[in-house]
């Protein structure tokens, strides 16, 4: 009789243990405590956000002595971020880093936005370049941004007129286009004209659900325009002058400028291929390829449309262009601090134009 009780009683305080460790484990709801934090923070607000992909192109704005912390509350840790408060000139900021890829920048931007009375959101970071026009080192600010890597594959034997999977119920679509892999074949016999089991993949717009839309009622959203106001704030930066030496001995052939062109694109892919690059090109028109800017720009749409911009340095032409396996390495540096060149410079820009427009705003 004992032992059976002493069983129960160890049954029950397994159970007990699993149950508590399950909720600590699933825990997830925001707790009053912080609440409250971040409710005083947004007494300070608004902000101008500053999210950035990886530390080494953080870092360079951290140690610059533009940007001055907080002293009273210099960050705010949450769900695996890190928010840091502080100034540049008279601009309020939160500078936040994302990780790798479209996921991290999108929940982090996502975060901030939420969290926190946000006025705009300035992302900074280094490229793939797709434009033969442009050197490594140059900002590139473009106008649009798309995320091109949302596909649907298509099956083997299936050809451009034949229906996508699901594309009658408007879940795909052909307006875009494709990749069609045979079309890259390096034919070194008879030129023959080889077919491919990976036949095309179609690009597709990303489903969007804004914050002012009817809830899980899908939109779709491709090329995202930047901001309008802050696309021709950024007319008064392209006289900037860049960095275009690493050290003493090792430079780019002409100084590093800031262009403005049409756009960019991103995906969960690090592009170091020529082939795919030139495809980009000619079928995008994009200049810098990269990770994480159309997801920032994606949630800045559905959260009310956040102003937003993008700055982009060049650091390799994706897929070769020297003799160098990848330029990325070499040029990061260089790149990653021309970016936090351009973007403090239109911080600055933003704070003179506020200033400028201040009495617009007075009621
Ligand atoms: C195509 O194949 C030939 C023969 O294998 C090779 O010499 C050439 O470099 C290849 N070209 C490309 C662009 O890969
Ligand atoms: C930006 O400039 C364009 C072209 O000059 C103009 O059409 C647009 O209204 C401007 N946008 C803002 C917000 O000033
Ligand atoms: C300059 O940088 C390059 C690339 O990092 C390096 O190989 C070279 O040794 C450096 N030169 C000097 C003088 O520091």
């Amino acid at each position: 009789m004992g032992g059976m009780i002493n069983n129960v009683v160890v049954v029950l305080s397994i159970s007990l243990i699993m149950c508590m460790n399950t909720m600590r484990l699933s825990y997830g709801a925001i707790t009053r405590r912080t609440m409250e934090e971040i409710w005083r923070i947004n007494k300070q607000g608004p902000f101008l956000g500053i999210v950035v992909p990886n530390a080494f192109e953080m870092n360079p704005l951290l140690q610059s002595p533009s940007f001055v912390q907080d002293s009273q509350l210099p960050y705010f840790d949450f769900g695996g971020r890190r928010f840091r408060f502080g100034k540049i000139g008279s601009e309020k900021v939160i500078i936040t880093m994302t990780g790798l890829g479209m996921l991290n920048a999108g929940i982090t931007t996502e975060l901030l936005i939420s969290l926190f009375k946000m006025k705009g959101v300035i992302h900074y970071g280094v490229a793939g370049n797709a434009n033969p026009n442009l050197q490594i080192g140059d900002v590139t600010i473009p106008n649009y941004w798309a995320h091109t890597g949302l596909w649907n594959w298509q099956r083997y034997g299936d050809g451009e007129n034949d229906e996508l999977a699901l594309e009658a119920n408007g879940d795909y679509t052909r307006k875009i286009g494709y990749l069609k892999f045979s079309d890259y074949y390096n034919l070194s016999k008879n030129g023959e004209n080889l077919d491919n089991y990976l036949n095309r993949v179609w690009y597709q717009p990303e489903e969007v659900f804004p914050v002012d839309g009817v809830p899980e009622q899908r939109e779709h959203a491709l090329w995202i325009p930047v901001d309008s106001h802050y696309y021709n704030l950024s007319n008064k930066l392209e006289d900037l002058e860049l960095e275009n030496c690493v050290n003493a001995t090792t430079c780019l052939p002409r100084r590093a400028k800031v262009v403005k062109v049409e756009r960019g694109c991103s995906a969960n892919t690090f592009v170091d291929n020529a082939a795919y690059r030139e495809f980009l090109r000619s079928k995008f028109n994009v200049s810098p390829v990269d990770m994480e800017t159309a997801a920032v720009a994606l949630v800045c749409l559905q959260q009310n449309s956040t102003p937003f911009i993008a700055f982009r340095a060049l650091s390799d032409l994706a897929g070769g262009g020297s003799a160098l396996s990848n330029e990325a390495s070499l040029f990061a540096s260089l790149a990653s601090q021309n970016a936090v060149t351009v973007a403090l410079q239109f911080i600055s820009l933003i704070s003179s134009s506020s200033l400028e427009f201040g009495s617009f705003y007075v009621q």
